[in-house]
């Protein structure tokens, strides 16, 4: 029976769209599992949504919606966007699936029996913004180290869960167990915070603060705690206790999470695991995080980076390939888009690429495009040096990307590939090909360069499912073609066979056109930031737009950006707009303009605007739209 590996991700919290942090985690999830089902392993991925909880419910209500209506769109969008990374998970789960919400009472409801779960009254410092007590020494000059705020000193009757019991038990399977949490930089960080005595965790919320959650089996009055709700979905999702799923897949589970949630799995998972008398999961595996051009990446620094948007510009397998060969796992790693492009020419379309096409193009030439045997050319006169180093990469990728250093896997292909291409260089198959004695050897270089780049392509197609299974079929070898023996073998490809014609695999980016407006060629097009959640049309019917005539404009003092008009709606109107870098002021006086007339008004550099002015804004400044005709100032725009 093949050996069962199970890979989690966290279940991401719903009060946002899907970022490229959720985007990174999860796309490594799916690399180990394509690599390690490729290796003969039963696998199952799973991945889900939070959704309970006061941060949920905040961000519904500033949507206009119920928690479950908000929730359920927000989960679609998650659910949706994994396929078009080419994730393949099994299973998604939610917070709010019946089945997790029983499980959950489940649990509780044996820890409370086992009399692990007790009633207390606790004054404590709360952050509202991460819905938990704070420990005095947990705080960062006083303030919530994610939240920047001061806690605030409440004090409530709640349910508290015994993890300081658990406390010596943790620190020794920690230290029994060395690849329990991994990187060894993240195990030692839960073994200093274990070096202080353990609180007990409180995990119930009253209901009269917070209704959005599970409500406690042995108290009706509160809902849990939402990180004990949302670690149990590990294995709810697997049908615990007796469904056959959790029969298979667990222990031989490998948790995976960015260091921002680094206590819950490594402390409060195993230690609630513990006390359920449930086998505590494999491992924790913890990533860094990923900033943006060297700045955290948040909504209030307008940074955040939409997967989908650089799949679809760049191509979803760039974006796969760009992020596991740009991170070092467990490191903290900068995104720009600018480097990616860089890595995308400098490796993909330059050295694969080029190799791809240049090898198939002679095999085309000097040998019908066919696979030639390797066994008629001189192993002395080349060298064995190209098998040898296939081996050498096969085996340090292997033991790369089992040890979760994936960029480390990739750079052994791409230093082999380096290899093959000065392999051409120097064997140089056209002036072979000129002699007839040496054919048996352009024989022999060329089957040399194609099963090269087979092995390449079978060791690529964890990150760059598709690009391989292109290369695999071009190579003659058809459907199914990634086995265990294919990973680490040399002499797969059989002599004879036909092979396909050489295709591009990655066109070389224009930078400066990508950096600017224009979509990468071959890349499918894509217009602009991807959409908004729908709105309903009385949402439209709110906003008041009114054509305006241009009376005056002026720079704003000190900005390169503003200009302040005067525009008449029917009434006169000061409106500050960001499009001084479109126009000229003298160019927009008399010209008919759409405004936002209902818009709450705003300061902007000292100046009061009273309205909004539409452009069109992208890469290249901002197009104020212009009505036609001449339709008299305050005429409804709809
Ligand atoms: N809902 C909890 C997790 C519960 S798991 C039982 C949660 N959700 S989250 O939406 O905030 O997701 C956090 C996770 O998203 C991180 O652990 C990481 O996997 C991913 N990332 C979010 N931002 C990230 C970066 N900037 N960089 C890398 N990954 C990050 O916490």
């Amino acid at each position: 029976m093949a050996e069962p590996f199970y890979i989690t991700t966290p279940i991401y919290y719903v009060n946002a769209r899907p970022h490229l942090g959720h985007a990174y985690t999860t796309i490594v999830a799916d690399v180990v599992r394509r690599y390690h089902r490729a290796n003969g392993k039963d696998t199952y991925l799973l991945t889900g949504t939070d959704e309970h909880g006061d941060k949920i419910v905040r961000a519904a209500k500033a949507a206009g919606k119920t928690p479950l209506e908000f929730v359920t769109e927000i989960s679609g969008l998650f659910r949706g966007l994994w396929p078009r990374l080419e994730i393949g998970h099994d299973q998604f789960i939610r917070t709010t699936d019946p089945s997790h919400i029983k499980t959950v009472g489940e649990i509780l409801q044996r820890i409370y029996d086992k009399g692990d779960i007790y009633h207390s009254e606790y004054e404590g410092l709360y952050c509202f913004g991460c819905e938990r007590f704070y420990g005095e020494r947990e705080l960062v000059d006083g303030k919530c180290p994610d939240h920047q705020t001061v806690p605030e000193t409440i004090k409530e009757s709640n349910y508290f869960f015994r993890m300081g019991k658990y406390q010596d038990w943790l620190i020794d399977h920690i230290q029994k167990n060395p690849g329990f949490i991994q990187p060894e930089r993240y195990k030692n960080e839960v073994l200093a915070f274990l070096r202080e005595p353990l609180e007990d965790l409180c995990v119930s919320r009253p209901k009269s603060r917070l209704k959005w959650g599970i409500t406690l089996p042995f108290d009706n009055n509160y809902v849990c705690y939402v990180w004990f709700d949302a670690l149990v979905n590990y294995i709810s999702a697997l049908g615990w206790p007796d469904g056959e799923r959790f029969g298979k897949y667990w222990p031989a589970v490998r948790h995976l999470v960015a260091k921002d949630i680094l206590k819950p799995h490594g402390i409060y998972w195993p230690t609630m695991l513990k006390a359920a008398a449930i086998p505590v999961y494999q491992s924790l595996n913890v990533h860094g995080y990923w900033n943006v051009e060297e700045s955290k990446m948040s909504k209030s620094l307008g940074n955040v980076v939409e997967p989908l948007a650089m799949a679809e510009k760049y191509g979803v397998e760039a974006f796969r390939y760009f992020l596991m060969r740009e991170m070092a796992f467990g490191l903290d790693a900068s995104f720009s888009e600018s480097a990616m492009v860089g890595r995308i020419n400098a490796d993909l379309a330059n050295d694969l690429g080029n190799l791809f096409t240049r090898t198939l193009t002679m095999a085309h030439k000097y040998t019908g495009g066919i696979v030639p045997s390797p066994g008629d050319g001189d192993a002395e006169e080349t060298g064995e040096g190209l098998r040898k180093d296939a081996l050498a990469m096969a085996a340090e990728y292997r033991a790369s990307m089992e040890g979760w250093h994936f960029h480390k896997a990739i750079m052994a292909v791409f230093d082999f590939i380096g290899k093959m291409n000065k392999y051409v260089d120097t064997s140089q198959p056209w002036v072979l090909a000129k002699r007839k004695e040496a054919f048996g050897q352009l024989g022999f270089v060329l089957y040399n360069l194609l099963e090269g780049q087979r092995l390449a392509a079978c060791l690529l197609a964890p990150v760059m499912p598709k690009t391989a299974s292109v290369m695999l079929e071009r190579l003659g070898m058809g459907e199914g073609q990634v086995s265990p023996e294919s990973l680490g073998r040399w002499g797969i490809l059989p002599p004879g066979s036909r092979l396909g014609k050489a295709v591009p695999l990655f066109p070389r980016i224009d930078m400066e056109k990508a950096m600017g407006t224009e979509t990468a060629p071959g890349a499918p097009v894509s217009s602009g930031p991807p959409l908004k959640p729908q709105v309903d049309i009385e949402v439209l019917r709110q906003i008041d737009l009114r054509v305006g005539k241009v009376l005056s404009a002026e720079r704003v003092p000190k900005s390169s950006k503003l200009l302040k008009l005067e525009v008449d709606l029917g009434e006169i109107r000061t409106i500050v707009a960001g499009i001084a870098k479109t126009y000229a002021p003298e160019d927009l006086v008399g010209k008919n303009v759409v405004v936002v007339a209902n818009l709450a008004p705003a300061r902007l550099m000292g100046v009061e605007s009273q309205g909004m002015v539409l452009a069109a804004v992208d890469g290249s400044g901002a197009h104020a739209l212009l009505p036609d005709g001449d339709p008299p100032p305050g005429t409804p725009v709809s």
